[in-house]
């Protein structure tokens, strides 16, 4: 039977686990708001002691790397369960031994004044549909393997994954330093599947929300603490939705500026509603000019996706740009909701109605149960394989 190889008795030098240096929650913490004024108000949940992973309500770091493993496929029941705890145990001591206060990474505060550790580094862990079956584990409810979607162009070998990682770190050394600290001590138990790497574009604005390889703002409308709460998480859990999305950035280039706010449903420059106010104003999509025209056409994005259709409904996109060559850009898309399958719906919207959906084409796909945070006692995966 193979063995996760270093995973009890490999304890990381010193030195590795500084460069790991890592936020995994450990701590109470309250949703923030992602890149708005608000960041750092504290939600409902601020009130319950609460073990969540930092990097989902973390303000962006400037660089991302997500890595999917595949378990052993010798690996099953019982005995898979034990390896993969293994790891988890080793992987829980490996970050959490330099760990940075949580609360320090909550606050777009703590960045200004260069508090914190410098590097920021977050890891957020989180199981693929697969992998409860395979170990006998009860699976929790909404995680199931995405439909798929017209479209799409997936590429098996950037899909899936037992179980994913996302780092998220401000310099990509250290992401790949974490990266080679962890698939160590992975040993022979997780093999490495796919990986990517993400970065934010440089901002002509100087921070705020950030923009995508398009030049459009994106997060903008990303919810309140208080919807987090609501609508990313479940207890101390959440999902992640990850999609490896090609854009064609040249041919919408070349769209006129006005044409491409028609597109997306924003400004280009400020992120603002068409009809006017500032970025951090609710697009309605309904809401008509004088002459009984639409403000925000039809066929925009942010009328296919918008949460009004789905109730409400909302997800946390916390998404960067990818660049693997000249003909391979795009955005790693990046959200976090309760229930995947709102990303399912607005993903069949999008296909619907959508006019940006001619510009983009996923490629990679994945989605993860993002386990409750460690605690003392308590390493990842605590819950799921107790
Ligand atoms: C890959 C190409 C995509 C690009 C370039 C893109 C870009 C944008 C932009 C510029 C906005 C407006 C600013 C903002 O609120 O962030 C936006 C909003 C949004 N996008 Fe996307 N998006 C993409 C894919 C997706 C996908 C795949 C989904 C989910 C299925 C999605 C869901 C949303 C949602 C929920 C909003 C907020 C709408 C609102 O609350 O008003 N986007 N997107």
């Amino acid at each position: 039977m193979p063995k996760a190889k270093n995973a009890a008795d490999d304890t990381p030098t010193r030195r590795s686990v500084l460069i790991a240096g890592a936020g995994i929650g450990l701590t109470a913490t309250a949703c923030t708001r992602e890149a708005r004024p608000s960041a750092g108000a504290p939600g409902p949940g601020a009130r319950a002691a609460r073990r969540r992973q930092a990097g989902v309500t973390t303000p962006q770091q400037a660089t991302a790397l997500i890595l999917a493993y595949d378990l052993d496929p010798a690996l099953r029941g019982a005995a898979g369960a034990r390896e993969l705890k293994a790891v988890l145990g080793s992987w829980t001591r490996a970050l959490s031994e330099t760990q940075e206060p949580q609360e320090n990474l909550e606050t777009q505060d703590a960045r200004a004044a260069g508090g914190g550790r410098e590097s920021r580094l977050t890891a957020t862990l989180g199981v693929g549909p697969g992998l409860p079956d395979r170990l006998g584990l009860r699976a929790p409810d909404a995680l199931r393997d995405l439909p798929s979607f017209p479209g799409d162009r997936l590429d098996p070998a950037r899909c899936g994954g037992d179980v994913l990682v996302q780092l998220c770190a401000d310099s990509a050394d250290v992401t790949e330093a974490t990266a080679a600290t962890l698939t160590r001590l992975a040993g022979d138990a997780l093999v490495p599947r796919w990986r990517q790497a993400g970065f934010l574009p440089p901002s002509p604005d100087g921070g705020g929300t950030p923009r995508d390889l398009l030049g459009f703002k994106n997060g903008s409308a990303n919810p309140t603490a208080e919807e987090c709460e609501r609508w990313v998480w479940s207890g101390d859990a959440t999902y992640l939705v990850v999609r490896r999305v090609h854009l064609r950035v040249e041919d919408f280039a070349r769209l006129a500026v006005h044409r491409q706010e028609e597109v997306v449903g924003r400004r280009r420059a400020t992120g603002a509603p068409l009809d006017g106010g500032s970025e951090d104003d609710e697009v309605d999509p309904l809401a008509k000019d004088a002459q009984g025209r639409y403000t925000t056409p039809p066929r925009s994005h942010v009328r296919a996706v918008s949460p009004r259709l789905d109730d409400g409904a909302r997800m946390l996109r916390r998404s960067y740009s990818y660049a693997d060559g000249p003909t391979d850009q795009g955005l790693l898309f990046l959200a976090f909701m309760r229930d995947p399958a709102l990303f399912a719906r607005v993903q069949r919207r999008m296909a619907a109605q959508d006019d940006l959906t001619a510009f983009i084409q996923a490629r990679g796909s994945a989605v993860a149960y993002v386990l409750p945070g460690a605690g003392p006692g308590r390493p990842l995966g605590a819950e799921l394989l107790a």
